[in-house]
């Protein structure tokens, strides 16, 4: 009886002990590709901000010490989750055309794209959307006043900060083109030259900026005496923005690709984005399949065929969902991909020509990413550019920005490859007012016990990362060793397995070549990802920082 009683009791207080799942971090996890980035995140959720604050400060300040990555002058999705009412969604505040755009003023006199005014100066430049999303995301979602949010980055824009490595080493791949305008010459090559390390980038013109954009929001940048002189200045330098086009400039408020994968709900990027898309289509694939034990170069074989499934897609169908219909429920359905998977060899390769034709995808390769979570589980996954390195490489003079090099993303003509040898299709045709297709997938992975936040910037090379780094941590990786890992990449065309030096051994190597697949080795790393991760069973935090960056900075506290 008395061991009946005390096995009652037992269930009982099984029963009424709470779920081990915290409900709330209690601590924030913060990983940016800059430590002045992330400190300043911090520094904005010490002055009582939640996530959506610290993304404000966290952006502007990248905007300020990765200039060659990101900026005012260039465009982003943040990907949100607010806890309070559970609302996910996407800001898309991707560049836009400008309503003078016309795709032959990127041919030159025989007809032929000329990539020289697609990525240089500022005919590359689509309207700038990275202002108003730090103003939309305050506005709306944050609880502090800008004048607080961008307080951090305004100070490194007035007091300065010594660019690390990484921004002279692109400095000194783009100097050439920074050298042909005054404006971008006299911010970044102060001696006429790439400077030493030790330099001190001191921007008083983008403080400025950022201090009318604290003071008077979205119109202080997009409307008024400022937009005139933004205006004046693109087209003193042979640009065709106008006042009209930063007038139209809004944040679009999209809902996110939402799809299961073992158990797990994953939230990412949709257009204008491919990133979501393309990464359900192929977590559909690999979902056929029980990964977990299927290693080595079978699974690669498996992963880089759906990689070339997914990639193929992309090209042929996305675009501005404002201005382009596309098949999203079907491409993103378990049962599309169940005839994906169905035409994968398990031995052998597909040859993307054996595969209904058509392009791949021709992003930029430098952008930047950062994750949050705060104290109270609130989420931000924030991808933002100026497409190539120092976008399109000039500043209008008082402004402090580069503008970007985003009409690039566009397929300026049909057929004819962009700066990476890339082509692209009519639904990512240049048009007034379209933004371009891009490949950045800022992305959640919420299961029952984890929260994984993830991205990184990359070009086309993007979502290949986010689905390898998503795969690693159902695997176990922690989110540094995720971001760390080796990477491979297949986009369709051109029909090869892309590998980082040492992705593979020789024998896996042989192994690959045997099945069918080319392998091309680059000559340097990619991708620069930022993760955080919470355990709501343990209460653990995590963050990784790319170690391929120099300063890249997780912190958790
Ligand atoms: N410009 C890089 C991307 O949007 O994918």
């Amino acid at each position: 009886m008395m061991q009946l009683r005390r096995y009652f009791l037992a269930c009982v207080l099984v029963l009424a002990l709470p779920v081990h799942a915290a409900e709330k971090p209690g601590k924030a996890a913060i990983a940016s590709a800059h430590k002045l980035a992330t400190e300043a995140g911090f520094e904005v959720l010490g002055m009582g901000g939640n996530a959506f604050d610290a993304a404000v400060a966290v952006s502007a300040a990248l905007s300020v010490v990765e200039p060659q990555s990101s900026g005012i002058g260039g465009g982003a999705f943040f990907l949100l989750h607010r806890v309070s009412d559970g609302r996910q969604v996407m800001l898309d505040a991707r560049e836009m055309a400008p309503g003078a755009t016309d795709a032959r003023q990127y041919l030159d006199a025989k007809g032929e794209l000329d990539r020289d005014k697609s990525v240089n100066g500022p005919l590359a430049a689509g309207i700038p959307g990275e202002p108003a999303a730090l103003v939309w995301m305050a506005e709306h979602y944050g609880k502090l006043p800008l004048k607080k949010s961008l307080a951090p980055a305004i100070r490194l824009a007035r007091n300065g900060f010594a660019p690390d490595a990484r921004s002279l080493m692109f400095l000194g791949l783009r100097k050439d083109v920074i050298a042909r305008d005054p404006g971008a010459s006299a911010l970044f090559l102060p001696k006429g030259t790439v400077p030493v390390q030790g330099w001190v980038l001191k921007n008083p013109d983008l403080a400025k900026t950022l201090e009318i954009i604290a003071d008077k929001g979205h119109a202080g940048f997009y409307s008024g005496e400022y937009a005139t002189k933004l205006v004046d200045g693109v087209k003193k330098i042979g640009g065709n923005w106008s006042l009209d086009d930063l007038a139209r400039y809004q944040v679009k408020e999209r809902e996110p690709i939402v799809f299961q994968y073992r158990g797990h709900q994953v939230v990412t990027a949709p257009p204008p984005s491919s990133g979501g898309i393309a990464l359900a289509e192929m977590l559909n694939i690999l979902q056929g399949y029980d990964l977990s034990k299927i290693r080595g170069v079978e699974r690669t074989h498996l992963v880089v065929e759906a990689m070339r499934r997914a990639y193929r897609d992309r090209a042929e169908y996305l675009g501005d969902p404002d201005f382009v219909k596309m098949p999203v429920a079907e491409l993103i359905s378990p049962l599309y991909a169940a005839g994906l998977r169905a035409s994968i060899h398990p031995k052998k390769a597909t040859p993307s020509d054996s595969l209904p034709g058509f392009m791949a995808p021709a992003q930029g390769t430098d952008t930047t990413h950062f994750s949050i979570i705060d104290a109270d589980g609130n989420l931000v996954a924030a991808t933002q550019t100026v497409n190539l390195p120092y976008g399109a490489a000039v500043v209008v003079p008082g402004t402090g920005f580069l503008l970007n090099n985003e009409m690039d993303d566009f397929a300026l003509k049909a057929g004819v490859p962009n700066a990476y040898g890339l082509v692209g299709g009519d639904a990512n045709a240049p048009r007034p007012y379209r933004r371009p297709l891009s490949s950045m997938t800022p992305t959640f992975v919420v299961g029952p016990e984890r929260t994984l936040v993830i991205g990184t910037p990359g070009g086309s090379r993007i979502i290949t990362m986010v689905l390898e780094g998503i795969l690693a941590w159902f695997d176990g990786d922690a989110p540094q060793k995720l971001v760390d890992n080796k990477r491979y990449h297949h986009q369709f065309l051109p029909d090869v397995i892309s590998i980082e030096k040492d992705t593979f051994s020789l024998d896996e190597r042989k192994q690959l070549q045997q099945m069918g697949h080319t392998l091309s080795e680059g000559e340097r790393p990619w991708g620069f990802m930022n993760a955080v991760d919470w355990n709501r069973q343990s209460g653990e935090l995590r963050g990784g920082s790319d170690s391929r960056g120099v300063s890249g900075t997780a912190l958790v506290k």
